[in-house]
């Protein structure tokens, strides 16, 4: 677990939120809403690719939220679907609204090991936003990374989040995307069909190939097996998981699948071990 520095360089406890106001709020597909957010004591919050702060909608709740924006500069991003009263409570929040911010939290993307190897990101709907900002640390130190390749599926064409920018990493020579929907109009020319169709078309070499995934979770289960099928090593492949979270710190349990908590373990585990807790049905 990270914790979040004051101005004074002094670490804030973890429990306590730190106040953010809303800089620009975005619609970026039917449901989902991204946030730009400016810590208003002015020291920016640190946080690697991967990780997530607990947001709090004042008189309403706190959820976890993964950063969606670029962790080398900029504001605090986040990009968060309306499905309950907290995430409905915050995608509501105007220009100048405050917000709760508690973290970072949690181990984030495999970016270390990741270096001199092919990276795979396979994201289905939401599941962009915790990817994107690998995909801006990526693209940042293009130079320290093999082939760079992002398949990313969505419900329908409306449903793509950051729609212009997915455009714009298609027209450069450094990234390879290809984008899925599961259902279009006769106006769509892409392709149709699930994200696992395109893996099973991308050639991969499964001895340098790291695979980052997120989605949701039945998702994640055919993109590993997929994976694997293409010769993947399972401790080659990583997923980022979700749970009921509270403490975000590993005290409370909310988050807990067998002996591991989301919050403080992960939320990004090997398929090597998360397999054998997916397997347990209770979990
Ligand atoms: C590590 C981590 C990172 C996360 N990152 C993000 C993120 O970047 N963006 C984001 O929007 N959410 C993210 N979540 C999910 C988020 O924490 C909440 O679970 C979600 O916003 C619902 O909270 P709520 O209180 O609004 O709704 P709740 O009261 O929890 O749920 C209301 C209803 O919506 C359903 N529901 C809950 N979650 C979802 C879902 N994801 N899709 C469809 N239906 C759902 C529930 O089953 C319930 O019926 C993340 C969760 C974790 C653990
Ligand atoms: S949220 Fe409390 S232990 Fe993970």
């Amino acid at each position: 677990m990270s914790e979040a520095a004051d101005p004074s360089g002094r670490a804030a406890p973890p429990m306590v939120p730190r106040i953010a106001h809303v800089r620009r709020r975005r619609h970026d597909a039917p449901d989902a809403w991204t946030l730009e957010l400016e810590m208003s004591d002015g020291a920016p919050l640190r946080y690697a690719p991967g990780q997530f702060n607990m947001l709090t909608a004042f008189g309403v709740g706190e959820v976890a939220i993964s950063m969606s924006g670029d962790p080398a500069s900029g504001p605090l991003v986040h990009t968060i679907r309306a499905v309950g009263p907290v995430s409905h409570a915050l995608t509501r929040l105007g220009a100048g609204q405050l917000v709760g911010v508690r973290g970072p939290f949690g181990v984030g993307w495999p970016m270390a090991q990741a270096a001199g190897k092919d990276v795979l990101l396979v994201a289905g709907g939401l599941g962009l936003a915790p990817l994107r900002p690998a995909i801006y640390r990526l693209l940042g130190e293009r130079a320290r990374f093999g082939k760079v390749t992002l398949l990313f599926g969505a419900r329908r064409p409306e449903d793509i989040i950051f729609r212009h920018e997915v455009e714009s990493w298609r027209g450069r020579f450094d990234i390879d995307v290809e984008v899925t929907v599961d259902h279009a109009g006769a106006d769509w020319r892409g392709h149709v069909g699930v994200v696992t169709g395109l893996i099973s078309r991308h050639e991969i070499d499964p001895a340098a190939t790291v695979a980052m995934v997120c989605g949701p979770e039945v998702m994640m289960r055919f993109v590993a097996m997929a994976l694997v099928d293409k010769g993947l090593a399972e401790d080659a492949m990583y997923l980022s998981m979700e749970r009921n979270m509270k403490c975000a710190i590993g005290h409370c349990g909310h988050c807990q699948l067998g002996p591991t908590f989301i919050c403080r373990d992960g939320p990004v585990f090997t398929f090597a071990r998360l397999k054998p807790l997916l397997s347990v049905k209770e979990l």
